[in-house]
This record gives structure tokens, C-alpha cells and sequence, in this order.
């Protein structure tokens, strides 16, 4: 059995990887640092099919400029969008899962840019599943995780003693979201709770006359 991880020299991403490998999976790492560029149509087209793709490469904005907020959009939207895509085309069946955030499941006043980005990856993530179908695509949304990403940070979050993922914990969500049934799903990762898919609160939909209407026919 075949797995890919982008961001694979990453925090997540060598969790990732030693999870799957722990599984038996041969495990390829798709990383700048080894050469691979998430954001590169052309990258994506020499990838085969896989039994797991871990789309996880990701940055955050840093100063909120033009360039920064392209770049971050590009690594982390289109770095997921372009994965999926070629790999619909090559893979028949398995299961995809993209790290998104809890950034993508609420605000971020600290990085603005990175919390649409992630938002982004929550939306195509339960809106693209039924079109990837008989592959499963679901979503992992860890809090903030203890890897280089936070290293800027890491100070500030140890003097306020605030507990922080470790990424074997996202590993243990990815591998859960890989093996449970689910599709469209987006798994918070919390130090102290159980990894699980998150509960949506329902819309508020539409009334004629004070009385319900179905879904939209679309
Ligand atoms: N660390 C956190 O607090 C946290 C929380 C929630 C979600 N995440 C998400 O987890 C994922 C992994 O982050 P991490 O914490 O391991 O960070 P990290 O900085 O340790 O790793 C990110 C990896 O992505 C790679 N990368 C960056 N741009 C790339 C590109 N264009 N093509 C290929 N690879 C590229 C980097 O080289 C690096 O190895 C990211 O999507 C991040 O947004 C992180």
C-alpha cells in the first residue's frame, strides 16, 4: 500500500508519516525541501495514484502583505485544490485527507489570511466529497500543534501555560478519518479530547409563509 504527505519534512507532516508507515504504507514525502512544490500544476501531474494522500503542506501569512496573502493562498488552497484534483484522475478508490485548521472553523484575529485559507479547505473539503466518491475526502482541524510552524510563538503560548497538540495526536485523527466510514468530514485535533468529526450547527433555512423549505434543488 502506497501513501503520499505533502509537507512531509514538516512538524504534522513526518507524524504523518511515521503513522502510515507504523501502518505499512511505503510512504512518499512531497515537501519544497525535497523538491516538490504543492502550488506547481506541473508537480502534480508526474503523481500517481495512492491508497493515502496527506494534502498538509501548509504556511502561515507572517506581515499581511499582497505577495504574503498570495502565498499563503497558494500553498494552502491551491496546494489542496491541485492535489485533489490529479488525484481523482489517478485514484480509484482510497481515502484523501487535507489539514485544514481550527483556524478553518473559526476566526483568527492573529493571521487573517491563514484563517481563510483554512475556512477554504473546510468548504471545498464537505462540498467536493461527493464528487471524489468511491474516495473518501475528509479533513483533520488541529488547534495549535507543537512544530516548527509556532516557533515564533512558542514562548508566549509556555508562559501562559497553554497545552498544545502534539502531532502524533493528528496523526492518530488522520489515521481515524482514513479508516472510519466518512466522507466531507473535518476532524478537530484538541489536547485532552477525543479527535472526532465536527458537528455543524444547522443553517437557518429558508421559510414561505413561516413554514420550512427543503434543501436548495441545486
Ligand atoms: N502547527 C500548528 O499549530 C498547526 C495547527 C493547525 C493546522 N496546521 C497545519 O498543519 C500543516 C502542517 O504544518 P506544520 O505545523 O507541520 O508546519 P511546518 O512548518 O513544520 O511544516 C510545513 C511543511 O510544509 C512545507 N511546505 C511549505 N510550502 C510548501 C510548498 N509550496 N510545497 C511543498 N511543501 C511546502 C514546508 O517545507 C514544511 O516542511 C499545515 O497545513 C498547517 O497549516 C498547523
Amino acid at each position: 500500500m502506497k501513501a503520499l504527505v505533502t509537507g512531509g519534512e514538516g512538524g504534522i507532516g513526518r507524524a504523518l508519516r511515521a503513522r502510515l508507515e507504523h501502518e505499512g504504507f511505503e510512504v512518499e514525502s512531497l515537501d519544497l525541501a525535497n523538491g516538490f512544490d504543492v502550488t506547481s500544476p506541473e508537480a502534480w501531474s508526474r503523481v500517481d495514484a495512492v491508497d493515502v494522500a496527506c494534502l498538509n503542506a501548509g504556511v502561515l501569512t507572517g506581515e499581511l502583505t499582497y505577495e504574503n496573502y498570495r502565498d499563503a493562498v497558494s500553498v494552502n488552497v491551491d496546494g489542496v485544490v491541485l492535489g485533489v484534483l490529479r488525484l481523482r484522475e489517478v485514484m480509484d478508490a482510497g481515502a484523501i485527507v487535507a489539514t485544514a485548521s481550527l483556524a478553518g472553523l473559526t476566526g483568527m484575529p492573529s493571521d487573517p489570511v491563514y484563517s481563510l485559507t483554512k475556512h477554504a479547505i473546510v468548504g471545498f473539503v464537505r462540498s467536493m466529497a461527493p464528487h471524489v466518491e468511491p474516495i473518501r475526502l475528509n479533513a483533520v482541524c488541529p488547534g495549535i500543534a507543537d512544530t516548527p510552524m509556532i516557533d515564533h510563538q512558542r514562548a508566549e503560548l509556555a508562559a501562559a501555560g497553554f497545552p498544545l497538540v502534539e502531532p502524533e495526536a493528528v496523526a492518530e485523527a488522520m489515521w481515524r478519518a482514513v479508516t472510519g466510514g466518512g466522507t466531507g468530514e473535518c476532524w478537530f485535533v484538541q489536547p485532552g479530547r477525543e479527535p472526532a468529526p465536527f458537528s455543524f450547527p444547522s443553517l437557518p433555512g429558508p421559510r414561505v409563509d413561516g413554514e420550512r423549505v427543503g434543501r436548495p434543488p441545486i
